[in-house]
């Protein structure tokens, strides 16, 4: 891309990978710069497959949120790592199916902030806000959360490929529980985290390449690791599971070996508290 776009804040090295636009390459957008395809090519000729396990998760998340908004009677959420808005973003899927749906949609990254404002200029229904997840009462208490969320009802919290950005001594179980005592009894967490149990080694070599090209850090975890994301929630059937395998619309994106898609997915609905 050779003009810059308007939406760019100011001060943005676009000499440096980001995590948003890699993604946003992946997908097939066109917010993202030489320095974000430079690092998104490197992760695929590590793993072929990474432009389908992008779409797998984006169509997991799209499945997930209808889920919420038509079967179980969700009309607020909040996306934290909710990237560049790409096709189908969240409003759009919540909204259609229940008009009037709320939403907040928080990043740590400026770029993705931007992009997201511009689009969501005109609907009263969402905001965005700057925030980074290991400080999880920044998303709680800023002003757009409180004015379009209200804790006392149910909430669809979103944390779709973004939690494996967060490294152990980050303690993301920790985060995790803070976020779950602000939800109502009855909330719902989306959630999708990568994994080094199909392909370990494929999976430390991508880190890697985030590691030296984005700096961006972060792990891939076991399913024992990641279900304890899910502590406080039950688990929906069919629990927690490679991205296509996660209530696919039949028939056409479950692969013919899941593990290629080696995100674990699942939605959990949060338990009574107890008296
Ligand atoms: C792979 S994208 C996922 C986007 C979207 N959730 C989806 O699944 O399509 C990860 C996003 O998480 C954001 N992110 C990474 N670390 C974060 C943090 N500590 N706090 C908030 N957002 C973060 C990145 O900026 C990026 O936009």
């Amino acid at each position: 891309m050779a003009v810059e776009p308007r939406w760019l804040p100011p001060g943005i090295d676009t000499g440096k990978a980001n995590i948003a636009r890699v993604y946003d390459y992946w997908l097939g957008g066109s917010n993202n710069f030489r320095a974000d395809q430079d690092a998104a090519r490197a992760m695929i000729a590590i793993e072929p497959n990474i432009r389908g396990i992008a779409r797998a998760n984006r169509a997991f998340l799209g499945r997930a949120v209808r889920f919420l908004a038509t079967e179980a009677g969700i009309r607020q959420f909040i996306d934290i790592g909710s990237g560049i808005p790409t096709g189908r973003n969240v409003h759009e899927v919540a909204q259609e199916a229940a008009p009037g749906s709320r939403v907040v949609y928080a990043d740590v990254d400026r770029v993705a902030v931007a992009h997201s404002r511009l689009i969501l200029e005109d609907n009263a229904d969402t905001a965005v806000i700057q925030a980074d997840l290991r400080e999880p009462d920044d998303v709680l208490t800023a002003t757009e959360t409180q004015l379009l969320i209200d804790f006392s009802q149910p909430v669809g919290l979103l944390l779709v490929s973004v939690l494996h950005f967060l490294d152990d001594h980050d303690d993301p179980w920790r985060v995790m529980a803070h976020l779950r005592d602000a939800l109502a009894p009855g909330s719902y967490l989306v959630l999708s985290h990568a994994t080094g149990e199909a392909k370990p080694d494929v999976a430390t070599a991508v880190n890697t390449v985030y590691m030296n090209k984005v700096a961006a850090r972060g792990d891939h975890r076991s399913r024992d690791e990641i279900l304890r994301f899910f502590d406080g929630f039950t688990l929906l059937d069919p629990g927690l599971v490679y991205l296509t395998q996660w209530r696919p619309d039949e028939p056409v994106d479950t692969g013919p070996d899941a593990a290629n898609f080696w995100l674990l997915a699942g939605v959990g609905r949060l338990n009574d508290r107890p008296a």
